[in-house]
């Protein structure tokens, strides 16, 4: 398959390229520079119109502004569109919702399969022991913009259709902050090359129960990645997660 790998120099995209490349398919690279990494021709961002027309799909990793203008182009040229960009605004995720409607779009916040099996460990846990108390931690490499990231965004949101509620996300505590029922702490570290860590605690009853995910290297997020758009051609146009293709 031919593919287009948008922020291809990026620290996730490079391992996209390095594993569609071993796959067999045919990648060229989308940066905001011209480049050239694992022997694949890396072109600036205003040359993606053009590498659209022979694409057979489009896999994304870059920054949320950038992914809404890629999101149009991908669009109009009709080719299936793997997002793993996080941290977008309201008009990015209409830009994305926009596209759907006539191309396959599969966005997820985190490619890794252990995190999918994460979400669904979640919602048992949270229904299984409903008067105790939550708290997220997640740690990400010092160069990371979102916070928090997708990805505990995600296990947010599974922990709020377990409880049928919606929990009051407090970001950090500081000086006089006793817990409330209602409250789920949410701990953002930022530190060292740390890949992805998020960790769900539960705790009540005398008990305390953790689920953790590690990724232990960026090559989890590039091989589902591949794995989803390799999966998503040929689907029709609509709105996909990683799930779906898994
Ligand atoms: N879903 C997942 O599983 C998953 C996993 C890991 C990361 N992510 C997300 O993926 C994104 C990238 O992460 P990263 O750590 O790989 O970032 P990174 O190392 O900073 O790389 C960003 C890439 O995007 C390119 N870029 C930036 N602005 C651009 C623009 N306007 N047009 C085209 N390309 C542009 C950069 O190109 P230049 O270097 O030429 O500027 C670079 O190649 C983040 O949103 C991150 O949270 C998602």
């Amino acid at each position: 398959m031919r593919l287009v790998v948008v922020g291809a120099t990026g620290r996730t995209g490079g391992e996209i390229v390095a594993e569609a490349g071993g796959r067999g398919h045919d990648v060229v690279g989308v940066a905001t520079s011209s480049d050239s990494i694992e022997d694949v021709r890396v072109y600036p961002n205003e040359k993606l119109p053009e590498l659209l027309v022979e694409a057979d799909a489009v896999i994304d990793f870059t920054v949320p502004e950038a992914s809404r203008a890629h999101a149009e182009a991908v669009a109009e040229a009709g080719v299936p569109y793997v997002v793993g960009t996080t941290g977008f605004e309201e008009a990015g995720l209409d830009a994305l919702w926009d596209a759907s409607e006539t191309i396959p779009v599969l966005k997820a916040s985190n490619f890794a399969r252990g995190v999918q099996a994460l979400l669904e460990v979640v919602a048992a846990g949270v229904e299984a022991l409903p008067e105790y108390d939550i708290e997220l931690t997640e740690t990400h490499h010092n160069g990371k913009r979102d916070a928090p990231s997708g990805t505990a965004n995600a296990i947010l949101d599974a922990v709020d259709e377990a409880r049928e509620t919606e929990l009051d996300r407090t970001h950090g505590r500081e000086g006089d902050h006793p817990r409330e029922d209602s409250e789920i702490g949410v701990h953002v570290r930022r530190a060292g090359n740390v890949r992805g860590e998020h960790e769900l605690l539960l705790a009540g009853n005398d008990e305390v129960l953790t689920l953790t995910h590690r990724a232990e290297s960026r090559r989890v997020f590039a091989a589902g990645a591949v794995d989803a758009a390799e999966w998503l051609v040929g689907k029709a146009p609509g709105w996909y997660d990683f799930g779906d293709a898994l």
